[in-house]
């Protein structure tokens, strides 16, 4: 399996439960490496690029009230099948549906309140590591 990285965020419901730790030291325990982390209260202008894919989604107001609340924590993580393996450690998008001891079943309480992001292909989190953290943190070949 090649090495991948991923981005993570922990979303303001976590950071405001003070779970940001708790978080990090999962996918330590997962064997995810933290190769960059930067905590900031993301602009309206940053959410709603962040989530373009979901403009035309019923939620996306909410959403984007939801993670601009108060800050978040994003991160960057390595591993092999960062991307695959990430998302089994996330869990469900709706908490209620995920597995146990995944972090949205852990530390999420609803779909819109759900703990974490997690990229969903390479692809996407090549652009969104490069979202974040511009520079040369996109994959370990960069
Ligand atoms: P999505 O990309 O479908 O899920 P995931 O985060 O698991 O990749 O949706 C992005 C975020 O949008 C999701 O984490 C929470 C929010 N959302 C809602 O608030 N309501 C919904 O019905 C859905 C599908 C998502």
């Amino acid at each position: 399996m090649p090495v991948e990285r991923t981005l993570s965020i922990i979303k303001p419901d976590a950071v405001e439960k003070n779970r940001t730790g708790a978080i990090l030291a999962h996918l330590e325990e997962a064997g995810f490496k933290i190769l960059a982390l930067r905590r900031t209260h993301l602009t309206r202008a940053e959410a709603e690029g962040f989530y373009a894919v979901h403009k035309a989604r019923p939620f996306f107001g909410e959403l984007v009230e939801f993670m601009t609340r108060s800050p978040v924590v994003i991160a960057v993580l390595e591993r092999e099948d960062a991307v695959n393996a990430y998302r089994k450690v996330m869990g469900a998008t709706d908490p209620a549906k995920a597995d146990a001891g995944t972090l949205r079943k852990l530390f999420g309480s609803s779909v819109g309140e759900n703990a974490v992001h997690g990229s969903d292909s390479l692809e996407n989190a090549k652009i969104e590591i490069s979202y974040y953290f511009p520079g040369s943190l996109v994959s370990p070949t960069a």
